[in-house]
Order: structure tokens, then C-alpha cells, then sequence
């Protein structure tokens, strides 16, 4: 199946060679967008003009000239200071629309990026031992939805889940378990709530023991360095609370409809072998110098208290290796071994400044070179109702799983009040697609680095700019599509089409290059208010223009075509955002 030109894409080719038509030297771009006053306006004439000191009234009646309406254009003309209103034949709009239903790699005629390249995504990282909170929440979902629009646009993407598996912490939890042989059942036995009630109660027992006694933690002590030296009993001990962790992330993730692979489940300690080789590359280069017996990056331009240079901390004076040290050497992985030309970092805004300091480090050691981007995706933080940082009422942190239980059940509600002709299962599957398409759905709806109001009833409310609005639209279309009956979908380029129809249907033309851009800018945001919008246009089309009562038998068949591709365009969308779209609510 060819890929499909979009319209605004051909208006733009043709007012493009209009354009170089009358003004050979330029190559301007139409600066084309949908309008009110026409289906597209162009005013990239306005900035023509200027350059060539020319009159832009009279430039673009110049262009117009020139540009040859056939079986796209139907009319052109300047409008205002100089703008081009466009207006498109419904025969093309149709034929446009056809050829995306005709496309049956489902992909509705959008084609791939000519010279795409590799992106590393890091995201979903929580850390071992440790209870997932509503702050690894936004990056899985972020994450996740990125990740699927740049693998539509034809990007390879790379998932690199970086855990917190290492760090000295591990030396309490490893001796207290070897202290304690059995107190942690094997991975094998347990699910993932008793996995992480296993895991808390160790974690609270070994924090105890060494607050309390010197003597353990004289021990704990000396077990991070059997860990860190490689001691093979010790780093059996170290596998078992990863392995145990393991099975807790994974029940979150399924709960979340999530799909995480083990191989890209690549934490910290995986990158503890290259940190020497990283220290001791970034010196020899001069990048990172001694300071107190720790080996650090200055930064000029990155002060802090006191107008004092924050450095990064490559090697504490103890010989220890942290953070940073991982980072830098997952990213002369990631370029080196996995041929990377982007790395893109889904981590809580928080953690800006150390990425800051981490690419910059990189750049000056050459692992980042020109050809390579890396970006923080840095997210707010989720509020209560309240407006204030998410807390429990006994201001503990919020646990995802408790989150996530609270909002299926919410919606369960929802569906039960709506659909009263379900049977308890069928309630139940379709409230945790609602459910958790809510919780993906508000994350990825707000733009990604302000903080947003964690608020269930708005969540689950079925108006307003929320998931559930746009699974009744799928649901409701998928119900006209089954009234149908014997009559098909098809398209009819010989129709004429109500303002409605062609609204929407110059919506639907806008999908492919709303991903594109949405993907490239980082912006799930974007392609959730695009969904929102064509749900919306779908309302009024459905308001104004009778489906299975249209006038003509031909006319039914193409609305059923415009509601089929209505719906296979919502199910993409929401597919591409991690959100199912059930068939019937
Ligand atoms: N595990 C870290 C945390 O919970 C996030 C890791 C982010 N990724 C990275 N490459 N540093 O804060």
C-alpha cells in the first residue's frame, strides 16, 4: 500500500512552486495551517514580501496566478494583509480519505520517516526494594506513549529501564538477608504484592538493625565492598532482592497494561564494570580533575550557593562510584554499542540539573557528538486535589498500586451506571481499560513538564477532555458501524459534503503529521488534544448529518466510511497513547 500524501502537504507543494513561480531566488515556506475562514490559510507571503520589498497584496495575487486549482484546489484567494485562503474539492477530500481506509497495514496511509535513526528511551525505572510511587507513574506512561509514536513514525527505539540495583544500601539489605538466610521466599513462589511485603519487611528490619547496632553496621559496611569487589556469595544475596523486585515491577507494569522486557531492563549495576574505564577516560582527557580526593567535572556556567561551581561527582573521595558514574557510562554505551542518535531520559524535572551536568560532561569527553541528541524529558510532580504534592491523609507517599486499584474501581462504577445490560466480568474488564486509560489519559493529556492534579472524578467523568469521552465516541461509533448491518462502509468521491463532513474529514487527513510532530517535539499532549478534537468534530458531525437515515443509499454508505475511519483513527491514536478503546461500554 503506497503511503498517502496528505492534503495540506500537496496544497503546500503547490503553492510552493507557485511561489518559486514568481519569485525564482525564494524558496519560501507557505506557512499552511487549517483555518476558519477556508480549510487552509497560508500567510508565509506576509514575510515574502518584506524580504523582497515587495507589496504583499500584491505578491500574493502574483502567486495566486500561478497556482493551478485542478483536483485539489478548488478555490484560492488573498485575503487581509496578504494571506492565501484555500479551499479543497470534496471529491479530494474524499479520495484522500478512501485511499487512508483502503491502507490495510492499518498504519491509514501515513508513511514512515525517509532517514529515521535511534533513539534510547529511558524510562519506567524504579528501584529495587522499593515501593513504586506515583512519581514512576508519569514516567512509565510518558515513556511508554513516546516510545510507541516514534516507533509509528518508523524510528527504532531502544527501552533501557535504568533500576536502581546498586548503590551501598545494598550492603544493610544483603547482610541482613545473609544474617537471615529465608527471609526473603524465592522469586519463583511469590506474587508481586507478597513479593513487596517481603521485600518492605526486610528493608524495615535491616534499617533497624543498623541505625541501632554499630556492629552491623560495621558489617553492612564491609559487605558493600564484597559487593562492589564481586564477591560471588554476596552478589547471589544482591540477585535475589532484584530478582524478588522483578516480580513486583512486572505485576505494577501489567496492572498499568504495560508491556516491559526483561532484556531492557538494564540498571545501574550494569554499568558497574565501565565506571573505572569512564573515571579514567574523563581524567586523562582533563575533562573531570581531582578535588579532595574525589574526581569531579566543574562547570562554569552551573553555580549554586554562594556563586561556588556545583561539580559532578564522578568518584567520591572513598573510591566509590554513584550516579553519575552510571549515567556517563550508560551513555558511551548507548552511543557506542548501541548506535544511538538520540537518548531521550523520561525523568522527573527534579533530576534536571544532573542531566544538565551529565550530557555536558559527555559532550567535553566526545561520547555526544554533533550527530547525537540527548534530552531530559523532565515531568512535573502530581498533585492531590489539593493542589499540593500527592500524599496519603497520613502524608506518606502514595503507593502506584493503591492509585491504580482506586481509579479501576472508580470506573467500574462509572460502567455499571451506564451499561446496565453487562454481566459482573464484563464490568470488570471494561473498568480497568477505563480505569487505567484514565490515569494515562490525564498524564498524557497535560504537557509534560507542568505538574498536574491527580482528580479521579474528573478522570473518569465522561465529558470534558478525559479518555472516557473518546472510548464512548469509539464505542458509540462501533455501535452505528453494528446497527449497519448488511449496508458497508464506502466512499463516494461523488457526494458532495456538508461543512461537518469536511471538517472532520480534513481532521482526519491531519493524523500522520500530528504524530510526526508530536513525536518529534516530545508531545504526547498533542496527539491527545488532537483525539480529543476529531471526538469532538465527530459529535457535531453526527449531530448534523443522519448516518443509517441519510437521504440516499450512497450517502449512508459514505458516512458509515467516515465513521469507520473516524474510529479506526480514535483506535490508533489511543493505541499509540497506551489506551484501549473496548467495543462496547
Ligand atoms: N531510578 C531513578 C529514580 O527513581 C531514576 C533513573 C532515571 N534514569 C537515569 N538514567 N538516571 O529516581
Amino acid at each position: 500500500m503506497a503511503p498517502v500524501t496528505s492534503l495540506s502537504d500537496s496544497v503546500n507543494q503547490q503553492l510552493s512552486s507557485a511561489i518559486s513561480a514568481t519569485l525564482p531566488e525564494a524558496s519560501a515556506d507557505p506557512l499552511l495551517r487549517r483555518s476558519d475562514r477556508a480549510d487552509f490559510q497560508a500567510n508565509g507571503i506576509l514575510a515574502l514580501a518584506k524580504k523582497a520589498k515587495a507589496n504583499p497584496r500584491e505578491l500574493a495575487t502574483q502567486v495566486v496566478a500561478k497556482v493551478e486549482s485542478g483536483d485539489v484546489i478548488k478555490d484560492i484567494e488573498v485575503s487581509g494583509p496578504g494571506f492565501l485562503n484555500v479551499t479543497i474539492t470534496d471529491r479530494a477530500i474524499t479520495d484522500n480519505l478512501a485511499a487512508r481506509y483502503a491502507d490495510a497495514t492499518g498504519r491509514l496511509g501515513v508513511p514512515y520517516a525517509p532517514d529515521p535513526g535511534i533513539t534510547v528511551v529511558d524510562y519506567a525505572q524504579p528501584n529495587v526494594a522499593k515501593e513504586m510511587h506515583v512519581g514512576h507513574l508519569r514516567s512509565a506512561v510518558i515513556g511508554d506513549a513516546l516510545r510507541a509514536m516514534l516507533d509509528f513514525t518508523g524510528e527504532r527505539t531502544i527501552g533501557r529501564h535504568h533500576i536502581g540495583d546498586w548503590g551501598t544500601q545494598f550492603g544493610m539489605l544483603i547482610q541482613y538477608l545473609f544474617e537471615n538466610p529465608g527471609e526473603l521466599a524465592p522469586a519463583a513462589d511469590v506474587d508481586g504484592e507478597q513479593a513487596m511485603s517481603n521485600l518492605n519487611r526486610v528493608y524495615k528490619a535491616s534499617r533497624v538493625l543498623f541505625d541501632a547496632d554499630e556492629e552491623f553496621k560495621e558489617r553492612a559496611r564491609k559487605r558493600v565492598v564484597a559487593l562492589q569487589s564481586g564477591d560471588k556469595e554476596t552478589l547471589e544475596l544482591w540477585q535475589q532482592f532484584v530478582d524478588e523486585s522483578k516480580v513486583y515491577f512486572y505485576s505494577v507494569f501489567e496492572k498499568l497494561d504495560m508491556e516491559i522486557r526483561d532484556d531492557e531492563i538494564v540498571g545501574e549495576s550494569a554499568y558497574n564494570e565501565g565506571m573505572p574505564e569512564t573515571a579514567r577516560l574523563l581524567e586523562e582527557m582533563g575533562v573531570a580533575e581531582r578535588s579532595e580526593g574525589a574526581l569531579v567535572v566543574f562547570f562554569d556556567e552551573i553555580r549554586g550557593k554562594d556563586d561556588q561551581p556545583v561539580p559532578l561527582i564522578v568518584q567520591k573521595a572513598d573510591g566509590g562510584f554513584g550516579y553519575a558514574a552510571s549515567d556517563l557510562t550508560a551513555i558511551r554505551n548507548r552511543v557506542v554499542d548501541l548506535n544511538a542518535t538520540s537518548l531521550l531520559y523520561v525523568v522527573d524535572v527534579r533530576q534536571s540539573l544532573h542531566f544538565k551536568m551529565v550530557f555536558e560532561a559527555a559532550r567535553r569527553a566526545g561520547w555526544l557528538t554533533d550527530g547525537v541528541t540527548a534530552h531530559n524529558m523532565g515531568y512535573g510532580t502530581v498533585l492531590g486535589a489539593d493542589g499540593k504534592p500527592f500524599k496519603t491523609r497520613e502524608g506518606e507517599t502514595v503507593r502506584l498500586e493503591d492509585l491504580l486499584d482506586e481509579a479501576v474501581q472508580r470506573a467500574a462504577e462509572v460502567v455499571r451506571e451506564k451499561a446496565k445490560d453487562l454481566t459482573e466480568d464484563e464490568i470488570q474488564e471494561r473498568a480497568a481499560q477505563v480505569g487505567i486509560g484514565a490515569v494515562k489519559y490525564a498524564d498524557l493529556s497535560t504537557s509534560p513538564n507542568r505538574d498536574y492534579k491527580f482528580d479521579l472524578d474528573q478522570m473518569v467523568s465522561l465529558n470534558g477532555d478525559t479518555s472516557v469521552y473518546l472510548q464512548y465516541a469509539y464505542a458509540r461509533i462501533r455501535s452505528i458501524l453494528r446497527k449497519a448491518g448488511e449496508v458497508r462502509p464506502a466512499a463516494h468521491p461523488e457526494l458532495e459534503l456538508a461543512d461537518a463532513e469536511r471538517a472532520l474529514g480534513l481532521h482526519l487527513d491531519a493524523f500522520g503529521s500530528t504524530v510526526f510532530e508530536a513525536a518529534a517535539e516530545y508531545a504526547p499532549h498533542k496527539l491527545a488534544a488532537y483525539l480529543y478534537q476529531l471526538a469532538s468534530l465527530y459529535t457535531s458531525f453526527y449531530d448534523k448529518c443522519p448516518v443509517l437515515k441519510a437521504e440516499t443509499q450512497a450517502q449512508v454508505e459514505n458516512r458509515l466510511f467516515l465513521c469507520d475511519l473516524t474510529a479506526r483513527t480514535l483506535h490508533q491514536g489511543m493505541a499509540l497513547l497506551g489506551i484501549r478503546t473496548p467495543e462496547r461500554l
